[in-house]
C-alpha cells in the first residue's frame, strides 16, 4: 500500500462481542458468538474485538474459538491492566493468525481514585503491563479509560509512556459519552502534536453515545488524525451504546467528498448482520434508526413518494442496494416449498440446520393459513422467535384469553413443564397481565420484568407483532422475543421464551455482572 493509501486508510474495529455484548440482557450463546463473528469477518472488519477472556470461561472459550476460526480479521481480547489478565488474554488470541491484546486502565481523576493509585504509581503500572503484553504479542493497543475526562498533561505523558513500552495503537475512549466532536478532534490533535513518537502509532477512536454524538465524535477524531473507529452493529452496548458500525461507513462512503477516507467494509453485508445481532442479541433495531432501521428507505409523505418515483436521488442519498436491502420485498404465499424458505431465509441471513428449518417451516405454514401475503420483515419477526422445541423445559399447550370492556380479564393457560402438562386460570389488568399472571402461577419465579415492547411487524389488522420482553432475576438477565398475529400470544410466549433462558443460566450458574469488574485493577 502506497503512503498516500496508507493515511487514508480508516481500520473498523468491531466490538459488538465484547462492548455490545456488555449491554445488559445483550448475552450471546458461543454458537451465536462464532456466527457473528463470521459475519464480520466476511463483511471486511479489519479488528475483531471477541471478547473479554478473563471475564468468564464462556468469554474465554468463544474467544479462543473465534481466534482459531477467523480468516482475515485481526482478533483481540480485552485485559485489565494486571498480568494475569494479560496472559489469560494471550492464552485465547494467541490462535489467530493475527492475534492482538488491548490492555486498559481507567486514567481520570474519579477512575485513578478506585484502585488508589497516585499519578505515579499509575504510570508505573502502565509500562508495567503494556511491556509484559508486548512481549507476549507484537500487536498491543492500549487504551487509558475515560481518557476525554483525563488531565490533557497527564493523558500525554501515560500515552507516551505505553508507546515506548511497545503499545501499536493506542486508543481513546471517550467511555462516558460526554465530548463533543469540536473537543473530540482537538484532543486526537493535540496527542499527535504533543506526544513523542505518536506518529509511529495508529490512533483509534472508541465513542460512547450518551449524548448522542458517538458518530459524530468518531468521525471527527479521524479527521484530526485518528486512523482506527472503533464500533458496534446497530450501535449496541451499554447505556445509549457506541459508535454504530453502519453509521460510520456509509457516512465515509456517501460524503468521501468532504471525507476522503477508506475502509475495508463491504457495504452490501451491512443489512444481514443487522438482522443477525438484532435477533441474537434481543436487541431489535428502533425503526428510525440511521441506515438500518425499517424506516430509514421508507418514504411514507406525498411529496416524498412523488420525489421518488421521479428520481431516486430526491430524497435518498444512497441506495438500499448500498446496504444490502433488496427491492422485492413480497415474498412467499402457503404454498411455498422448504426449498424456497431456505433458500429466502439464506437470502436474508439466516443460515438454518435442518432440525431447525424443520420448526422455522411448521411455524411458517402456521403464519401462512393466517396471513395470506408474508413480507420478509414477517420471516425475520418468525426467525427471533428462536424456541429451541428439543430442549425447551416450558412449552405453551393452549391460550384461551377473556377480553372487553368489562373486566377481570382472564387467561386459560395449559402449558409442559418439564414434560408434565399443566393448567391454571388467572385474571389480570388487561389480556396480557391475565396471560402473565397465569406462567407464573405454573412456573414460579422471582424474575422482575424489566421491559415489555410490542411492535406491528407490517401494516394491516392482520400483521404479525414482535414481542420482546427482558426479566432480571439475582443479576442474571435474559430476554425473550415472540412474533405471531394474536398480540397476546405472542407475548406469552416471548415470556415463556426468556423464562426457558433463564432455566438455563441458572443451571449454568454465574451473573451477567462480571465478578470481576472493569474497574478492579489493583
Ligand atoms: O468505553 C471504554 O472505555 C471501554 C474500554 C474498556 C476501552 O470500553
Ligand atoms: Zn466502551
Amino acid at each position: 500500500m502506497t503512503d498516500k493509501a496508507k493515511q487514508d486508510r480508516v481500520l473498523i474495529f468491531d466490538t459488538t462481542l465484547r462492548d455490545g455484548e456488555q449491554s445488559p440482557g445483550a448475552t450471546m450463546t458461543h454458537a451465536e458468538k462464532l456466527e457473528i463473528a463470521g459475519l464480520l469477518d466476511e463483511m471486511g472488519v479489519d479488528i475483531i474485538e471477541a471478547g473479554f477472556p478473563i471475564a468468564s470461561e464462556g468469554d474465554f472459550a468463544a474467544v479462543s474459538e473465534i481466534a482459531r476460526q477467523t480468516q482475515n480479521s485481526v482478533i483481540c481480547g480485552l485485559a485489565r491492566a494486571q498480568f494475569g489478565d494479560i496472559d489469560r488474554c494471550w492464552e485465547a488470541v494467541k490462535h489467530a493468525k493475527r492475534p492482538r491484546i488491548h490492555t486498559f486502565i481507567g486514567t481520570s481523576p474519579l477512575h485513578r481514585a478506585i484502585p488508589n493509585l497516585d499519578m505515579d504509581q499509575m504510570a508505573e503500572r502502565i509500562h508495567e503491563t503494556v511491556t509484559h503484553a508486548r512481549n507476549l504479542c507484537d500487536n498491543v493497543q492500549w487504551s487509558p479509560m475515560d481518557a476525554t475526562r483525563t488531565e490533557e498533561d497527564y493523558l500525554c505523558r501515560v500515552v507516551e509512556i505505553a508507546i515506548k513500552a511497545g503499545a501499536t495503537t493506542i486508543n481513546i475512549p471517550d467511555t462516558v459519552g460526554y465530548t463533543a466532536p469540536r473537543e473530540s478532534a482537538e484532543l486526537i490533535a493535540m496527542l499527535l502534536r504533543r506526544v513523542p513518537g505518536a506518529d509511529e502509532i495508529v490512533f483509534a477512536t472508541h465513542c460512547h453515545n450518551d449524548l448522542g454524538m458517538a458518530t459524530a465524535n468518531s468521525l471527527a477524531a479521524v479527521e484530526a488524525g485518528a486512523r482506527q473507529i472503533e464500533c458496534t452493529i446497530n450501535g449496541l452496548g451499554e447505556r445509549a451504546g457506541n459508535t454504530a458500525l453502519e453509521e460510520v461507513v456509509m457516512a465515509l462512503k456517501v460524503r468521501n467528498d468532504i471525507m476522503p477516507y477508506q475502509t475495508r467494509i463491504d457495504s452490501t453485508k451491512i443489512m444481514n448482520i443487522s438482522r443477525r445481532v438484532a435477533t441474537v442479541s434481543g436487541f431489535p433495531v428502533q425503526f428510525n434508526k440511521a441506515i438500518v432501521g425499517k424506516n430509514a428507505f421508507a418514504h411514507e409523505s406525498g411529496i416524498h413518494q412523488d420525489g421518488m418515483l421521479k428520481n431516486a436521488e430526491t430524497f435518498e442519498i444512497m441506495r438500499p442496494e448500498d446496504v444490502g436491502l433488496s427491492e422485492t420485498n413480497l415474498v412467499m404465499g402457503k404454498h411455498s416449498g422448504r426449498a424456497a424458505l431456505r433458500s429466502k431465509l439464506e437470502d436474508l441471513g439466516f443460515e438454518l440446520g435442518d432440525n431447525q428449518l424443520k420448526d422455522v417451516f411448521v411455524r411458517f405454514k402456521e403464519l401462512a393459513d393466517r396471513k395470506k401475503e408474508i413480507y420478509d420483515d414477517d420471516l425475520i419477526a418468525l426467525m427471533r422467535t428462536s424456541s429451541d422445541p428439543e430442549n425447551d423445559r416450558l412449552k405453551l399447550k393452549s391460550l384461551k384469553v377473556v377480553c372487553g370492556t368489562d373486566g377481570p380479564q382472564q387467561a386459560d393457560l395449559v402449558m409442559e413443564v418439564d414434560g408434565v402438562e399443566k393448567a391454571t386460570t388467572q385474571t389480570g389488568d388487561g389480556p396480557v397481565d391475565a396471560s402473565f399472571n397465569a406462567i407464573k402461577a405454573l412456573v414460579p419465579h422471582t424474575a422482575r420484568l424489566q421491559l415489555y415492547q410490542v411492535h406491528a411487524v407490517t401494516e394491516g389488522t392482520d400483521a404479525q407483532a414482535t414481542v420482546s420482553v427482558r426479566m432480571e432475576e439475582d443479576g442474571r438477565i435474559v430476554t425473550g422475543q415472540s412474533a405471531s398475529t394474536d398480540t397476546v400470544v405472542a407475548s406469552a410466549l416471548a415470556y415463556i421464551h426468556a423464562l426457558n433462558r433463564l432455566l438455563v443460566r441458572r443451571e449454568k450458574g454465574g451473573k451477567d455482572k462480571p465478578e470481576i469488574s472493569y474497574k478492579d485493577v489493583s
